[in-house]
């Protein structure tokens, strides 16, 4: 993970050239990070605020050889890394909101958006997008997300350098990453349960076929969200806009 690292000072968004590179055949591990980028993307077709430097933003190319329906959990094992490279660099202790935030005081310090290229039973490649905040001032937000986001340099009152950083987060990953194509899903599903934003609480959920409140029971093996409805039924929920 990481032999291959692309660096460009900007970029539209570090998944477009990461979308190249997967196409054109690179080795898997490749990574691309931008200092800023123009269209940077988020899930549901969100902007990405990232037209400005001081966060990490960087694409990883992988080619697991795994079902296309379980890409979800590489989401989650993505976030671990990253909380566990938040944790070990920085003694931070960070939350995961389902299925790819990281919360800090209850404001985003991260996202990641997974990509695929896939035909029926095989992943061609995937791409995992991350983007941290990190020695943003918050005033470089728009002025609807500066109450919502957090960086850590905001946090901890000092510059994060982001070398040293990706570094431990590609360490991070690469451990887990291993872990998972040789022992499953499973220990990596415990850690993100336990590092879970509002697990056993409630929450409202936005699906293309209802809305509703639900309490928050935990992740299923897929990936997908486990919510025990009003009726007390568990629901599993594949995706959602949901009002934490
Ligand atoms: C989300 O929270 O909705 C996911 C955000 C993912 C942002 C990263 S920044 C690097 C990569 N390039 C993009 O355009 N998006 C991802």
């Amino acid at each position: 993970i990481g032999q291959n690292i692309i660096y460009r000072p900007v970029l539209s968004s570090t998944q477009d050239m990461a979308h190249e590179l997967a196409r054109s055949g690179c080795e898997a591990g490749t990574l691309v990070i931008a200092d800023k980028q123009t269209s940077g993307r988020g899930r549901l077709n969100r902007e990405w605020e990232s037209n400005h430097s001081g966060g990490i933003w960087m694409s990883l190319v992988l080619r697991p050889e795994i079902a296309p329906n379980n890409a979800p959990q590489l989401t989650l094992l993505s976030a671990v890394a990253v909380s566990n490279a938040i944790e070990k660099l920085l003694a931070i202790d960070v939350q995961i909101k389902w299925p790819n935030d990281i919360f800090l005081h209850n404001k985003k310090l991260a996202g990641i958006l997974t990509e695929m290229q896939a035909e029926v039973d095989k992943i061609n490649y995937l791409v995992i997008g991350i983007g941290i905040n990190v020695n943003q001032q918050i005033e470089v937000f728009g002025e609807e997300l500066q109450s919502k986001v957090i960086s850590l340099k905001e946090l901890l009152d000092q510059e994060i350098d982001r070398k040293t950083f990706i570094h431990c987060i590609l360490e991070e990953f690469e451990l887990l990453y291993n872990d998972y194509l040789e022992n499953g899903f499973k220990p990596i599903q415990k850690s993100w349960v336990d590092k879970a934003y509002k697990i056993g609480e409630e929450i409202s959920l936005k699906t293309p076929k209802k809305n509703f409140k639900a309490i928050f029971e935990g992740i299923e093996h897929d990936g997908s969200l486990l919510v025990e409805n009003s009726n007390g039924d568990i629901e599993k929920i594949y995706s959602a806009e949901i009002d934490w």
